[in-house]
């Protein structure tokens, strides 16, 4: 789920080459559609909005074309700095990465359970879920919420007997759609060095994976930081950095964060 773009359409195109059959979903289908063009046999494809209540019914749709499901990868999300707290985006943000989350976890935890199926469920979030990043304040929240959502499913996988593997899989910087072209983030990685670690994880599902070795050294100092510490420390998100909007400032985006938002959903 979220195979249009970025990290999801190239994670499936790996396991398509590979022989191995895929069901690509997102709202955008043209990269699908080129996608199943290169590899009819081991591709379908649905265009779904899993902020969406019909996205259940078109998921198990495409599990039905499939014949089936073995490992379910959710990497759909949004992404973007919101520094005038504009409240529609932040709202944006948690309906697709924590609401659109739950609802297609769920949707693919009762597929398994169900269908009393040996099921593995990997999951992108992000090193960002580790903390509330002032910066990022919806998009951190909802990876925390995803990450929790997650250990939430596996526990009650665990009283209900049901066989379903969790890993949650949380990168740092991928130079993918979701970041703004031009501005240099920390620690960017290329899909081409990070992807391979990302089936890694979902092929031998580790509890959790976090890309790379250097990101996970930072998030376990985070995790380290008291609270009262943690909410004195200015992290910048990329270069150059955006301006601090000042009182008055109208929450209301531009034009170009805008097509920025349309662009990474
Ligand atoms: N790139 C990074 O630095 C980074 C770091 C950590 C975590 N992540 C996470 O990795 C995931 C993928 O990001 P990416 O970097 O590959 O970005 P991307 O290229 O923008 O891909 C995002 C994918 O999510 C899909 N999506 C978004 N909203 C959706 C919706 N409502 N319904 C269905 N699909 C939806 C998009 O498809 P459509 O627009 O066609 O629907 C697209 O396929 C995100 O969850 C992001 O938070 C990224």
């Amino acid at each position: 789920m979220g195979a249009s773009s970025g990290i999801g359409l190239r994670v499936a195109e790996e396991f398509a080459s590979r022989g191995v059959k895929v069901g690509l979903a997102a709202r955008h289908t043209t990269n699908m559609r080129k996608l199943k063009e290169k590899y009819p046999e081991f591709v379908e494809y649905s265009s779904i909005d899993i902020t969406h209540a019909n996205a259940p019914a078109l998921m198990g749709e495409l599990i039905h074309k499939l014949g089936g499901m073995d490992i379910y990868f959710h990497v759909a999300g949004i992404g973007y700095e919101n520094l005038t707290l504009d409240p529609q985006r932040e709202e944006n943000i948690i309906a697709t990465n924590a609401g659109g989350f739950a609802r297609m976890i769920s949707t693919a935890y009762r597929f398994f359970r169900d269908n009393n199926r040996r099921g593995r469920i990997a999951a992108v979030t992000s090193v960002a879920g580790t903390k509330g990043i002032g910066r990022l304040s919806a998009y951190s929240a909802s990876k925390k919420c995803a990450q929790t959502y997650l250990t939430a499913l596996e526990q009650l996988a665990h009283s209900e007997n049901a066989d379903i593997k969790f890993t949650d899989i949380r990168p740092g910087w991928i130079r993918t759609p979701l970041l703004l072209d031009g501005d240099k983030y920390p620690m960017e990685m290329t899909l081409d060095y990070a992807v391979p670690q990302i089936i890694k994880a979902i092929v031998r599902h580790p509890r959790v994976a976090t890309i790379d070795w250097r990101w996970n050294l930072l998030a376990k100092a985070w995790n380290r930081l008291p609270d009262s510490l943690w909410v004195r420390m200015n992290i910048q998100i990329s270069k150059p950095d955006s301006p601090l909007p000042k009182p008055g400032d109208n929450p209301i985006p531009t034009p170009a964060s805008e097509e920025k938002e349309t662009r990474a959903i």
